[in-house]
């Protein structure tokens, strides 16, 4: 008989699209690496208050309306510490408040979404499906990390930037928070996409600057 052996606590994060190495990740683990500690503590901050921010009152309309559904936007050079932080409050939210979670790099989710609308009789319908829940689950989870805006291919067509721009405006207006790491600044953030979504990015998500450079040994 063949035995897969799997960490049962690895095995919980399977179908959350985080990456194997940074599941099961908690703060305090990102805190013992000693970066960023600013960042690390406004995670934790963010992680503890979500209940609160996320709070409805009788009527179903939200307690704080300048906070419902905001989320975060990690912003700085590659090898920060980013995608490190962002994974571990994905990690640290569903562990603490049960809320369903999903994380994909920005250029898998728009890959998907294209293969998707190009389908033809060549395509696996075992592979179509699992396309079609990661789309859904970028679109419905409670909290979505998109790694790494930016890095995707731009077309003519800004098929990709109009993307973000109705997800961000779609998960916003139904209250989910969404966290968004990146390299760009925020002048290369209007210059490729549009300035009113660079305005619109102060509103659903709160910014955090990521100082320094690569923590990555060999980028320097
Ligand atoms: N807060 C931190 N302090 C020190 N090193 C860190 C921290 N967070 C991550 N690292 C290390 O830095 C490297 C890059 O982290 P990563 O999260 O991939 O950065 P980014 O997403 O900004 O490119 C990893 O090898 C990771 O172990
Ligand atoms: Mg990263």
């Amino acid at each position: 008989m063949i035995t897969t052996r799997m960490d049962p606590e690895k095995a919980r994060w399977i179908g959350t699209g985080i990456p194997p190495r940074l599941r099961g990740l908690t703060l305090n683990d990102v805190e013992e690496l000693e970066g960023q500690s600013d960042a690390v503590r406004k995670a934790r901050t963010f992680v503890e208050g979500y209940r609160a921010q996320q709070s409805k009152n009788w009527r179903g309309l939200p307690v704080n309306p300048n906070v419902f559904g905001r989320g975060l936007l990690f912003a700085g050079h590659p090898g920060t510490g980013k995608t490190t932080l962002a994974a571990a409050i994905l990690c640290e939210l569903r562990r603490r408040w049960g809320i369903t979670i999903y994380s994909t790099r920005y250029t898998d989710h728009i890959e998907r979404e294209r293969r998707i609308l190009r389908q033809d009789d060549s395509v696996d319908p075992e592979q179509l499906s699992q396309w079609m829940y990661a789309v859904e689950r970028v679109q419905w989870a409670d909290v979505v990390l998109l790694d790494d805006v930016g890095h995707e291919h731009s077309t003519a067509s800004k098929y990709a930037e109009d993307t973000l721009e109705k997800l961000l405006r779609q998960r916003y207006d139904e209250g989910r928070p969404t966290l968004i790491t990146t390299n760009l600044s925020g002048d290369d953030w209007a210059n490729r996409y549009s300035k009113p979504l660079r305005s619109f990015m102060d509103q659903c998500t709160r910014r955090e600057i990521f100082t320094g450079d690569s923590y990555r040994r060999g980028d320097q």
